[in-house]
């Protein structure tokens, strides 16, 4: 074959490739990150969550959503109570520095920009999920923005993924967690391991979110890594 003959390929492919996303490649690593946490426990998880994003440099800009149950729980798990400050607070710092990436939008205002498949998000995680919000995602049920940047996540076909907490599980729950891997989505149980011997529960929640990370394109540099 001659080079002339192999060019036309490289253009090609990359139209099959826009197409195959839905017009829109999501950069990777990840650099606009949607982050959303809703009411099941587990909210340690998503401090640690919150706090690698911060530090890493590869991640330029996250839109945060807290549902109010999120709020309840937060009260409970990390004493924190109320909505100001929240990004601040979940850090542990005056929240100055986080300002400047880590925004929180409003889970009733379905007009904010991830409401929209033409914001270039990357990804979502969503940590922990409730069993209440896996239930409308997996049903496209999208009356908040949490759902709605979820359904927008899964048309777009772009990462998301829901870091289930819940136990034991029923069939509702089951088929829900069916649904969602379906229709795109990661099922990511907030499930830590044990073979790294964590020595607190700082360091297990580190690590968790660490392999959540890791899985949208975003690996650690600290992260526990297993060598058989
Ligand atoms: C302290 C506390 C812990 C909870 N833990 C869980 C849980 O682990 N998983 C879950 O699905 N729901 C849990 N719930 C119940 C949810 O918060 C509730 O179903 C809520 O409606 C979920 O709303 P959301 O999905 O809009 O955040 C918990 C509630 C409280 C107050």
């Amino acid at each position: 074959m001659t080079s002339s003959s192999a060019t036309p390929y490289a253009p090609q492919f990359e139209v099959i490739l826009l197409c195959l996303a839905g017009g829109f490649l999501p950069n990777h690593p990840p650099r606009n990150l949607t982050i959303a946490t809703t009411g099941a426990s587990g909210a340690i998880f998503l401090r640690h969550l919150l706090l690698a994003v911060e530090r890493d440099a590869r991640v330029e800009t996250v839109n945060f959503i807290a549902s109010d149950s999120a709020l309840r729980v937060m009260a409970e798990e990390l004493g924190l109570k109320g909505r100001s400050n929240l990004v601040g607070r979940i850090l542990g710092h005056s929240g100055s520095r986080a300002a400047l990436k880590i925004k929180e939008q409003s889970n009733t205002d379905i007009g904010a920009n991830v409401a929209s498949g033409s914001y270039p998000a990357d990804a979502m995680i969503v940590m922990p999920c409730s069993v209440g919000t896996l239930a409308r995602i997996a049903n496209g049920v999208a009356a908040q923005l949490i759902e709605r940047a979820a359904d927008v996540s899964l048309k777009e076909k772009r990462p998301l993924v829901l870091c289930v907490r819940e136990t034991p599980l029923n069939k509702i729950h089951i088929r829900n967690m069916y649904r969602a891997a379906d229709a795109g989505a990661t099922v990511f149980p907030l499930i830590p391991a044990f073979y790294y011997h964590p020595a607190s529960l700082d360091e297990m929640a580190r690590e968790f979110a660490y392999r959540v990370l890791a899985h949208v394109g975003l690996p650690q540099a600290d992260a526990f890594r297993w060598k058989g």
